[in-house]
C-alpha cells in the first residue's frame, strides 16, 4: 500500500491525484495519493511532521521546489544541477530528491516529433523561470545543439545560460528580437504563465514570422489549447501541448516511487477528456 501525495500552495486544482490514481490502476498497485496544502508560514513545521508520517514519496510544486532541498538527504544529478525538486522518495538513505519536469517535457516531445531530435533543431525557449531551467537542462542532454533563450527581463535569460549551459550554443534575446526571427527555429517552447486561465486571451508575442511545420510547444495546460498554440495552428505549425508534459513527468515520478513501468500514452485520451471537463 503506497502512501503518496503532493505538497504545495495552493494545491486544490491539481490534476496529480487523478493521474496517480490512474497509474496505480494501470500498474495494479494499491495506494493513496493525497493533496497536502502547506501555508508558507507553516512550511518548516509541516515538513518536519511529514518526516514522521513515512510517506513513500511525494511531489513538490509551487512555491516549494527549491525550499524543500535543505530537508532532503540526497539529490539526483538533475535536481542538483537545477537546485529544484519536484519528486521526493523515501529510501533507506532518507528522503531523495529528483526533478522529472525536464525529462517529462523532452520525452513527451520525442514521442510525438522524433524528427526534431534527429535533425538537432535550433530551439527557442521563451521564459527564464524554474520551468524554463528544467526544460533547458533536459534539452541540453538530448541531441539539440542550439538553444536560444528569450525573456521579458533579458538579464534572467543571461543568468539561465550562465548557470546551466555546457557545450551548446546559446544566445540570450529580448522578446522583440525573438519575435522577429522565429523563422530560424525548428522548435519553439513557451514556458511562461502568459496565456494561462483566466488570462487565456494573452499571448507572449505575435507569431507573424512563424513558418509552417515548426514544432510549437506551450507548457500551459489550462486552457489545453492556449492562444499561442491556436495562432501557431493557423500557421500550420505542429503542436505540442502542456498536458502531454504534465502526464509524462508524473509517469517518471510514479516510476521512481514504485519501480514499475507506467505508460503515459494509454491514459492520454482520458486525461484530455478530464481536462476539458474541469
Ligand atoms: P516558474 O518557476 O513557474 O517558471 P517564474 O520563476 O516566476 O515561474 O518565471 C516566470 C516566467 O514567466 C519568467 O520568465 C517571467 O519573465 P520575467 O523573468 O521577465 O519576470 C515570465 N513572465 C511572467 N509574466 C509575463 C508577462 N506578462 N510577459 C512576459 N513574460 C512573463
Amino acid at each position: 500500500m503506497y502512501k503518496l501525495g503532493l505538497i504545495g500552495y495552493p494545491v486544490g486544482h491539481s490534476m496529480s491525484p487523478w493521474i496517480h490514481e490512474n497509474l496505480m490502476k494501470q500498474q495494479g498497485v494499491e495506494g493513496k495519493y493525497e493533496l497536502i496544502e502547506i501555508k508558507p508560514e507553516e512550511f518548516d513545521e509541516k515538513v518536519k511532521m511529514l518526516k514522521t508520517k513515512e510517506l513513500d514519496g511525494f511531489n513538490v510544486t509551487v512555491p516549494y521546489k527549491e525550499k524543500i532541498i535543505p530537508y532532503l538527504d540526497g539529490l539526483d544529478q538533475s535536481a542538483r544541477h537545477l537546485g529544484a525538486v519536484n519528486t521526493v522518495k523515501l529510501t533507506n538513505d532518507g528522503w531523495m530528491g529528483y526533478n522529472t519536469d525536464g525529462q517529462g517535457f523532452v520525452d513527451s516531445l520525442r514521442n510525438r516529433f522524433p524528427d526534431i531530435f534527429h535533425k538537432g533543431s535550433q530551439t527557442l525557449l521563451l521564459g527564464s523561470g524554474g520551468a524554463a531551467r528544467g526544460i533547458y537542462e533536459a534539452l541540453m542532454r538530448s541531441e539539440i545543439t542550439k538553444i536560444d533563450v528569450a525573456n521579458r527581463t533579458t538579464t534572467r535569460a543571461e543568468e539561465l545560460i550562465q548557470d546551466i549551459s555546457a557545450g551548446i550554443s546559446s544566445q540570450p534575446l529580448t522578446l522583440n528580437q525573438a519575435e522577429s526571427t522565429l523563422e530560424n527555429y525548428g522548435l519553439i517552447v513557451q514556458t511562461t504563465t502568459v496565456g494561462m486561465s483566466p488570462g487565456h486571451d494573452q499571448m507572449i508575442m505575435s507569431l507573424d514570422h512563424l513558418t509552417k511545420g515548426t514544432v510549437v510547444s506551450d507548457i500551459v495546460y489550462r486552457p489545453m489549447k492556449t492562444k499561442f498554440l491556436s495562432e501557431a495552428d493557423k500557421r500550420e505549425a505542429r503542436l505540442h501541448f502542456g498536458h502531454e508534459m504534465l502526464l509524462q513527468q508524473a509517469v517518471y515520478a510514479f516510476k521512481i516511487w514504485t519501480d514499475t513501468e507506467p505508460q503515459a500514452v494509454p491514459l492520454l485520451k482520458e486525461f484530455e477528456q478530464k481536462l476539458k471537463g474541469v
